[in-house]
């Protein structure tokens, strides 16, 4: 039997700036967006969306194509979380309104956490095979206003649906595992943004993509040459070319960008997502596939600051067409607008709740779910359709 995903959808914010105007602004040549860093534009929650409104818009269309008989456990993976107690998993839980008869957690490890959710979801419909895991990663990626990481914002949720002879994806059972305790990026309690050692923090991506694929070599792991594509945890795109190019260096062979590339189409329109983004490119590479990729293998690397690096396979499952939201991501995509930069620093500045103080949020959420306001330090959240 094997263990893997049945499903995958993701949803970004409407709202973007341009990383051309954020590039004007600053009086910079854009070409060190595009190119350097390889983005386009940065995904702009509103004041009244967060990781609960973002994992709620993707993991909606799972729950009515695949209804929630056989879900027993949901694990919300995030490094932005809303409450230090309780899981963002269960106002989720609330506004789909899941079965009671379920466990439900919030699992922290910089954007390393979904993975770790994915792995255990496996084992556990493994041991339990009639049941169903949904895993959700979901982010607000914002760093400090003219910081070098600013132009690496970004905010998406990716929902999977986890279960026992998956239609989609199966995840292979051989990981490549690497931890050290490293300060590359974090953020303590008191902070709304992380600190971040940018230079090294890429250096110490590149070193853990390696420990992680030598002990995936080492625990028999699939050979390098036996994939098609690899998908990157992406913090912008560039980071994925540096990583493809130097996991090729390791094996001594030529680089093939393309294997990658194809992974890479969405985080350029929508930034760092964090928890979500390695599983976004998985996403981007199925979805803008026109060759059919069944039977194909994918490689996979998780990283998570601090410092976590998985990599990992996944193969792609016959009939695995009928179970993408292609049509409904693209739509997504389609349907935003850019925002000018004045309007960015006045969502970059998004109330958090931390101060305490009540808030009524403006109604700025395109999408079904809201966060409609902070009571009495109570997150309210709403559906428009109930
Ligand atoms: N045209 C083309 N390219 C240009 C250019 C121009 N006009 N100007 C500069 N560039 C190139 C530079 O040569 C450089 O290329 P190389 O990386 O090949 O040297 C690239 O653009 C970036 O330029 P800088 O190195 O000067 O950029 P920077 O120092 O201002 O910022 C960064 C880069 C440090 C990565 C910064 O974006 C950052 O701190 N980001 C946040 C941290 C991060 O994302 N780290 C990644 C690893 S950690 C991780 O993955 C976890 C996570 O999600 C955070």
């Amino acid at each position: 039997m094997s263990t893997g995903l049945s499903a995958m959808s993701f949803y970004t914010p409407h709202r973007y700036i341009e990383l051309a105007e954020l590039a004007e602004h600053h009086g910079i040549d854009p070409a060190k967006f595009s190119k350097g860093i390889g983005q386009e534009k940065i995904a702009l929650p509103g004041h009244d969306e967060d990781i609960v409104t973002m994992a709620a818009e993707a993991a909606k269309p799972i729950i009515d194509r695949y209804g929630t008989d056989g879900i027993d456990t949901l694990l919300f993976a995030t490094e932005t979380g809303v409450d230090q107690s309780k899981s963002a998993g269960i106002y989720l839980h609330g506004l789909l309104g899941l079965p009671a008869n379920m466990r439900n957690v919030e699992l922290k490890q910089a954007c390393y956490s979904a993975t770790v959710a994915l792995q255990m979801a496996c084992a556990h419909v493994a041991r339990k095979p009639d049941r169903k895991v949904l895993v959700i990663a979901s982010d607000v990626a914002r760093y400090d206003l003219d910081s070098s990481g600013e132009a690496t914002q970004g905010a998406g949720a990716v929902a999977m649906l986890v279960t026992a002879n998956p239609t989609l994806l199966e995840i292979g059972t051989v990981s490549g595992l690497f931890t050290e305790d490293i300060m590359d990026f974090w953020r303590p309690n008191h902070r709304r943004t992380p600190l971040v050692d940018g230079k090294y923090s890429a250096l110490r991506y590149l070193n853990a993509l390696v420990e992680a694929w030598r002990d995936y070599q080492a625990n028999g792991g699939k050979s390098y040459d036996q994939f098609s594509r690899f998908c990157y945890h992406l913090p912008f795109s560039r980071m994925g070319e540096k990583a493809h190019r130097h996991l090729a260096k390791e094996v001594k062979t030529s680089v093939d960008m393309d294997q990658a590339l194809p992974g890479m189409i969405y985080n350029r329109q929508i930034g760092n997502s964090y928890t979500a983004s390695v599983y976004l490119a998985i996403l981007s590479a199925l979805d803008n596939s026109d060759e059919d990729l069944t039977g194909q293998s994918f490689g996979l690397f998780s990283y998570g600051s601090g410092a976590n690096g998985e990599f990992f396979d996944a193969t792609v499952q016959e009939g695995y067409r009928d179970h993408l939201f292609d049509a409904r991501h693209r739509e997504i995509l389609a349907e935003r607008s850019p925002v000018s930069y004045e309007d960015y620093i006045k969502l970059w500045q998004a109330r958090s709740g931390a101060d305490g103080e009540n808030t009524v949020m403006p109604d700025e959420a395109a999408g079904r779910y809201r966060l409609a306001s902070i009571d009495d330090h109570k997150r309210i959240y709403t559906d428009r359709n109930a």
